[in-house]
């Protein structure tokens, strides 16, 4: 697997596998399972993959919470070399930003809802940093896990209205034995958390089973409200946890107002901030 720490190296590289079919999976390190299955996915249709690490300031609303995210690159380094990756490109911030980047992005209605007030700027970084990867890297295909169901609607907006000339594939959510939806942030949790976290799963796929019986949108979300504040001791607080239009991401009351539903939970586990959704069909 070749290293590549500057724009340059990998402007050097892709001159020289030009004619490749690239898969990209972005990641912000600290991989996992989720990731592996990303890379899987990429290598099925590629001929040779890339891996990014950085991870972006722009993205973080919460200054703790870019601190405290976890960074594991020498034993990153060695899951891809063992899952065949050709080339990591692992920048620091200087070289990506150069100077303080000004560009911000609005996402308009997508960035009104759920991650979008409750974590200020973070699309218009993720927008940002992605774009640029793109333009670095060239991919044909970039993997997304459709944990991150809004960065996945986000960054297929940007594509389709700037016209990049790559296709986004979104990949399902690879999750624990319990549920738990697989992320760099799990490694903030305590063994007993983790293990009981499989809740916000359980809370998800009974909402959505009780609305494909017939229960009404607003019945069934007090239901898992209720479940939700039963389990205070480990839930700390609930962000939002709404029943989305599946591709718009806009509330909806009714079934009938969208054909692919998504049900989405931000909350937090002690202080560790936690997404998860199930998109489900009626
Ligand atoms: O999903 C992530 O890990 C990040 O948001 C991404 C896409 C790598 C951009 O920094």
């Amino acid at each position: 697997m070749v290293i590549a720490y500057t724009k340059q190296e990998v402007k050097t590289w892709r001159s020289e596998h030009h004619n490749a079919v690239i898969g990209f999976v972005p990641t912000m390190g600290a991989l996992h399972k989720g990731h592996l299955a990303l890379i899987e996915e990429a290598q099925k249709v590629s001929d040779l993959v890339v891996v990014s690490i950085f991870v972006n300031p722009l993205q973080f609303n919460n200054p703790s919470d870019f601190e405290k995210y976890p960074q594991t690159l020498a034993a990153d380094i060695q899951l891809l070399k063992a899952a065949g990756v050709e080339l990591l490109f692992a920048p620091n911030a200087a070289e990506m930003y150069g100077s303080t980047a000004t560009l911000t992005l609005d996402f308009g209605s997508l960035n009104q809802v759920m991650e979008g007030p409750n974590r200020p700027g973070h699309f218009s970084g993720v927008g940002l940093v992605v774009g640029k990867l793109f333009n670095i890297v060239q991919p044909a295909k970039a993997f997304f896990g459709l944990k991150d169901l809004q960065q996945v609607r986000v960054i297929e907006r940007m594509v389709a209205d700037l016209d990049m000339p790559l296709s986004i594939i979104p990949c399902p959510t690879i999750r624990e034995s319990n549920g738990l939806a697989l992320s760099s942030r799990n490694t903030r949790l305590t063994e007993i958390q983790r293990n009981e976290a499989g809740i916000i799963y359980q809370v998800l796929s009974d909402t959505a089973s009780k609305i494909k019986k017939g229960t009404s949108i607003s019945e069934a979300l007090l239901m898992a409200n209720s479940v939700l504040e039963r389990n205070q001791g480990l839930i700390t607080n609930t962000e939002y946890l709404q029943v989305v239009n599946a591709h718009s991401l806009q509330p909806i009351k009714y079934v009938e107002e969208a054909v692919e539903i998504a049900i989405c939970i931000a909350c937090f586990i002690g202080e560790v901030r936690l997404i998860d959704n199930l998109i489900f069909k009626v």
